[in-house]
């Protein structure tokens, strides 16, 4: 099959393979080594049975009998004819024909080296590329007696989704693929050195490439590589591996027998607690969802750090996560206080002169110098936090102590820097023990897991100055570094960066391309995904990317397949559709009914315009299954901790609209309460044969009393006139495009169906699948803004259920599992 796909810069051609029949599409980085007739062999000829040994390859020694051939390879003996029909159990094969053959070999001559069945070689490229480099799965001469070897590739990093970012990995590491093709014996160039070699291991110098990772195009994954045996699919030819030129120092992979480095995959106990930090965590949906995810799965998460420099974003996690340590600050702070910290923690308690942290910790009782104090001095009583930055706007960033003074109160209480408090070097050393032993931060290694979506402003469509030919070079995606770097500082087993799918349009994916780049040079396997929120019980259709990363010590986690019927829009790059989170054509799972917007907000109470409550009763009953569970309360949730402080009554939150302006709400007043009403309803708005509006000139343009037009020039304009989204209406059976930070109706559609006002805070945060007892906090505006930025609450619960899986040893190999619950209905606690 070929497929054609435009990217922004280039069109392409490229074969497409389906992979254990779910994808429609395939990737850019399937490198172009279609060997078969394309590649013109070297001067070397290819002779069966040739007594001329040098500059020559042929097939050595006695052919395998044939029957073992067959049961080995059945697929080459199926027609008597050059080519037969791919047999379905034959996979990972870039032609629907298979060549024919005759007989199989162990081995050949090339240039007077032997190489076997399983051995690892160069292939010729085209003039001006390197050396392709590939295993021999088989060596067999064809019915008309040609001899030919079957090449299962590996990629080198610029032929995988990291492309232009090679240079983030070791120019020796290559990546073993499920891609194979036939290729004429006399390609070869010469046998090469490979070791299976596991990544945290130093390579050893006599080898000259090493592989620790299996490259898939399916969800652009690189995985551990699968023991022989244990691949997926079954096949008779399926599986290859990699070979087994072993130094002894390669010391924690375990070799099979058959020469396989399988690296010791560590389970998790279901009670063990593992520890999430939340990386611009915004009011915290993206790690409530893993939290509640994991917990289904029977693993215990526990949101222990979050970062965020918005204050009332954390104000909204810290009051609805009271167990986590919010921190107010930028991620760059963080992760140079993260470096400071770990050197006080080294410097003071943990090198050998250092007391032990509970000695330290106890020190504090014996602190008490009474000597008097001279006038102007002060004494420090505790020291109550530790920011690295520029807590007092002085222009002078560095690390810094929130400090409580002997003798007044917490009004007095000011940051001073580390080298202001000589004389107070025990209180330090209290105050790291203290912060060491509660976990205060995290030291490398004390994170099991890192969630984030860091900001790339950089990438918007809405942002004119976008740096196209380096957009890492724009301030605006600095924030995909620092999200990379504290990964790199921490170490944790697992990593979930969401962000924006215009990650993988921008530039042709520059951005994307190096995420993986970074997690897989930090040695992480990685897979890529987007998901629709709609298809997760939402009615909202939310396009977001996702990228899985696992130490190698662990299992790659899988992408939740959908519950939920919904069609996307679109909005997916082409070369990139092999992500998408979704079923196999072939299979017809029994999704559930998507989402309306009546089934996600019917229940609430009417409110105006002009609303000021943030708290009010529900009026009605739920009148749908999705208004039942949304209204659960805390303690009828699954994880339940008895301790959040808000909402443990009945009470609705934050069920207020952003007000509109005279102006707006009185054309939003004139806006029909039908479905697909906007601007264009208004009197005096005309449409042409092209959807284009213009003002009807046949009557006067009408105003409104504040001499403003009804009808604005904005609206006339927008999209070129082609739009119907201004003053655009919500109807009860629609899914809702994409939740936003701005309730301005100038240019979307959020205008509830029948209430002249915009969606409450509250109706998007259902929209985001935000339970109701998820109060916020702030303005009106931030608290839009938070909810708009959330990642969807049930997509991060169904990523967090994959989570659990993978930590306990329960994901197979496939890159995706089927979910065995439906949002919001899973979140409530089961009666024992
Ligand atoms: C897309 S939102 C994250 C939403 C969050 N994952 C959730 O599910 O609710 C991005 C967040 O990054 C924060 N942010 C932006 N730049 C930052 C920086 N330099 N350091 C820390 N936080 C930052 C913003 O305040 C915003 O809350």
């Amino acid at each position: 099959m070929k497929k054609k796909y435009n990217s922004e810069e280039e069109e392409v051609q490229y074969n497409c393979e389906e992979d254990e029949g779910q994808f429609t599409g395939n990737m850019l980085e399937q490198p172009k080594r279609n060997c078969l007739n394309n590649l013109k062999p070297k001067s070397k000829k290819s002779k069966l049975n040739s007594e001329e040994e040098d500059d020559e390859c042929r097939f050595t020694g006695e052919p395998i009998p044939v029957v073992e051939a067959k049961q080995q390879w059945p697929h080459r003996y199926l027609s008597k004819g050059k080519w037969a029909i791919r047999p379905a159990y034959a996979k990972g094969w870039e032609s629907d024909e298979i060549m024919q053959a005759c007989r199989h070999y162990n081995e050949a001559l090339i240039d007077g080296v032997t190489v076997r069945l399983l051995d690892d070689v160069y292939i010729q490229a085209e003039e001006g590329t390197p050396d392709y480099i590939t295993k021999i799965v088989e060596l067999f001469e064809t019915v008309d007696k040609e001899q030919y070897i079957t090449a299962q590739w590996f990629y080198r990093a610029e032929d995988t989704v990291i492309k232009v970012h090679a240079e983030l990995i070791d120019n020796r590491r290559v990546f073993f693929s499920d891609v194979k093709n036939d290729n004429p014996l006399g390609c070869i160039v010469r046998k090469v050195n490979i070791a299976a070699n596991p990544s945290n291991v130093g390579v050893d110098k006599s080898h000259e490439l090493f592989c620790d990772l299996s490259y898939k195009l399916p969800y652009l994954t690189f995985a551990n590589l699968v023991p022989d045996g244990q691949n997926q699919g079954g096949g008779s030819d399926t599986s290859s591996t990699i070979s087994s030129d072993h130094s002894s120092d390669e010391a924690t992979a375990d070799v099979t027998s058959n020469g396989v480095a399988e690296t010791m995959q560590e389970v998790v106990e279901p009670k063990n607690e593992m520890r999430l930090l939340d990386l611009y965590s915004g009011c915290g949906a993206m790690s409530t969802g893993l939290c509640l995810g994991a917990s289904l799965s029977g693993i215990k998460l526990v949101n222990k750090w979050a970062v965020d420099m918005n204050q009332d974003a954390c104000e909204s996690l810290r009051k609805n996560h009271p167990e986590t340590e919010v921190r107010n600050e930028k991620a760059d702070d963080f992760l140079a206080l993260l470096k400071e910290w770990e050197r006080l923690c080294n410097d003071l308690l943990l090198s050998a002169a250092s007391p032990s942290p509970e000695v330290a910790c106890s020190e504090e009782e014996d602190i008490d110098d009474d000597s008097p104090l001279s006038p102007g001095e002060f004494e420090v009583e505790t020291l109550l936090d530790i920011c690295f930055g520029d807590p007092n706007y002085v222009r002078k960033r560095g690390l810094y102590f929130k400090v409580r003074w002997k003798g007044y109160g917490p009004e007095e209480d000011t940051w001073e820097p580390i080298d202001g408090l000589s004389g107070s070097e025990d209180r330090i050393k209290e105050f790291v023990a203290r912060g060491y032993k509660a976990k205060f931060l995290p030291l490398p290694g004390d994170a099991d897991f890192i969630c984030g979506g860091p900001p790339c402003q950089g990438v918007s469509g809405f942002n004119r100055f976008r740096d196209k030919m380096d957009p890492l070079k724009d301030s605006k995606n600095h924030q995909l570094v620092v999200f990379m770097d504290i990964v790199d500082f921490l170490r944790p087993k697992y990593v979930l960066m969401e962000n924006v799918v215009d990650l993988m349009k921008f530039a042709g994916g520059f951005l994307g391309r190096y995420a993986v780049g970074r997690l897989v040079g930090m040695n992480f396997q990685t897979r890529m995904g987007i998901m629709a929120a709609g298809s997760y019980g939402l009615p909202q259709f939310r396009l977001r990317v996702f990228l899985w990363g696992a130490h190698i010590s662990k299992k790659l986690p899988q992408y939740p397949l959908p519950t939920h019927e919904v069609v996307t829009r679109g909005g997916i790059p082409n070369e990139f559709e092999a992500v998408y989170v979704s079923h196999e054509k072939k299979s017809c799972p029994s999704l559930a009914k998507a989402l309306s917007l009546e089934d996600a907000i019917s229940d609430l109470p009417s409110v105006t315009n002009y609303e000021e409550q943030d708290e009010r009763p529900y009026e009605g009953s739920p009148v749908s299954e999705f208004q039942q569970y949304i209204r659960l309360k805390r303690e009828d949730m699954i994880s339940f901790n008895g301790s959040a402080e808000v909402a443990l009554d009945c009470a609705l939150y934050d069920h207020r609209p952003l007000q509109l302006n005279k102006d707006d709400y009185q054309r939003v007043c004139q806006i029909p309460k039908k479905k697909g009403a906007n601007f264009r309803n208004l009197p005096g708005v005309l449409v042409d044969s092209k959807n284009k509006v213009y003002l009807d000139p046949s009557m006067e343009r009408v105003f409104l009393p504040s001499k403003k037009p009804l009808v604005p020039d904005y609206a006339l304009k927008f999209v070129r006139g082609t739009s119907s989204k201004p003053f655009g209406r919500l109807w009860w059976d629609e899914t809702v495009s994409t939740v936003v930070t701005r309730a301005e109706p100038h240019n979307q559609t959020l205008l509830h169906p029948e209430q002249d006002r915009v969606l409450t805070i509250r109706e998007n945060a259902r929209l985001q699948g935000f339970l109701d007892c998820y109060k916020l906090y702030g303005s009106v505006k931030e608290r839009y803004i938070q909810v708009g930025n959330a990642v969807a609450i049930p997509v991060a619960t169904a990523l967090g259920y994959a989570f659990g899986l993978a930590c306990q040893g329960l994901a197979d190999d496939k890159p995706v599992t089927t979910l065995p619950f439906k949002f919001p209905s899973c979140l409530a606690r089961k009666e024992e």
